[in-house]
């Protein structure tokens, strides 16, 4: 027992002080808080309630950001940027160890129970463009996300495309997000015609319920600040639009969706960072479904997926990429086909069109 308490916390010490090398400059608050989590034998500990596979320095992070975002006079979220704008320039990680040791209980019980989430509302960059293709081709479009999440990405017909070359499409937009192009991807003149969309999600994060919006919000590193004032946006856009996630899995409910989505306009299957989340058997099953699908209807897919991660989808057999590749599956009268269309950075803020 004590053996196994040691390699524990030698184990997550390795890990605290791994991640506050790793992001000195890109996350400099939560590094400097990780250099002092890897000399603090009691909060490392706690992570011990954690399922094994996630005893990683972000829940921790997450699940104290999560209570702080509830208790936002503390004097640890004074050292939030994405708290407060000015914050002040002694180190908070001391307070840090303060505050999770005095809340060790409701941090025991998020670490248990809570996996990291993320939504990350600019990957809508990677849908426009082969959506304008298929409106072009196939048009009005029905989107099915699978692995939704919150479902932000069934926002992307609504939001505003602010592209560097390409200049703005959709002027009148709540939000707007930015993308870096390289390459000539097809610039539509005007946002897709998407009529009809839902989401999937074995873990749906439904946007009207505080608590896990919360959750969604506590998962966002305190020193992107852009990057949550973004999300919050996005949420409140999500609501004002009703969007729905189902409670569903990839692979058993995604033909019911297609059908759904059918009886509105050309159905449209969206996957972006999930299949990863599956075993190889499951994303062969969920391939061999669409492929059954497609065999019977007109059918599309965007994929958003790094080939290293997720080698058994079409087009990523052979490809040892970490990088996100964007791939389009279509199915036209019964014959499958497909195009590699870009590479893009993992949260959609630039695109390179082309191989
Ligand atoms: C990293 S998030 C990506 C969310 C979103 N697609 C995006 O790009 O921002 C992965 C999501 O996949 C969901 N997921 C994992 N396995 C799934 C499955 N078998 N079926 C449906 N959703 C699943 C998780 O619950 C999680 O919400």
């Amino acid at each position: 027992m004590l053996i196994h308490y040691r390699e524990l916390v030698h184990d997550l010490a390795q890990r605290f002080t791994d991640f506050a090398k790793s992001f000195e400059k890109g996350a400099p608050l939560y590094s400097r808080i990780a250099a002092r989590v890897a000399e603090e034998p009691a909060v490392l500990e706690l992570m011990s309630v954690a399922p094994i596979a996630q005893r990683i320095p972000v829940l921790l992070f997450a699940s104290a950001h999560y209570l702080l975002l509830d208790d936002r006079y503390h004097e640890l979220a004074q050292h939030y940027p994405n708290i407060t704008s000015t914050p002040p320039t002694g180190d908070a990680a001391n307070l840090f160890v303060a505050f999770v040791l005095q809340r060790a209980d409701a941090m025991k019980e998020l670490l248990a129970n809570r996996t990291t989430q993320t939504n990350e509302i600019s990957r809508c960059n990677w849908f426009l463009f082969p959506s304008a293709m298929l409106d072009a081709e196939v048009g009005p479009l029905a989107q099915v996300d699978v692995g939704s999440s919150a479902g932000l990405n069934q926002l992307f017909p609504n939001l505003g495309f602010d592209l560097n070359p390409g200049g703005l499409i959709g002027k009148s937009a709540a939000l707007t997000i930015t993308c870096d192009i390289t390459g000539t991807p097809p610039v539509p003149t005007d946002r897709p015609h998407v009529i009809w969309s839902m989401g999937l999600d074995t873990k749906p994060i439904d946007v009207r319920n505080d608590a896990g919006v919360r959750w969604l919000e506590a998962c966002v590193w305190p020193d992107q600040v852009e990057r949550f004032n973004r999300l919050q946006r996005a949420i409140a856009l999500a609501r004002h639009h009703n969007i729905v996630v189902e409670r569903g899995d990839a692979v058993d409910d995604v033909a019911q969706a297609i059908e759904r989505a059918a009886k509105h306009a050309h159905p449209v299957v969206t996957t972006s960072w999930v299949l990863n989340y599956l075993p190889p058997e499951r994303r062969i099953a969920f391939v061999d479904e669409l492929d059954r699908v497609g065999s019977e209807r007109d059918l599309s897919w965007v994929i958003a997926e790094s080939p290293y991660e997720t080698p058994e989808l079409p087009g990523h057999r052979g490809s040892d990429e970490l990088i996100t590749v964007i791939t389009l599956v279509t199915w036209r009268q019964g014959q499958r086909s497909v195009q590699r269309l870009a590479t893009t950075h993992p949260h959609g803020q630039w695109i390179h069109w082309g191989n």
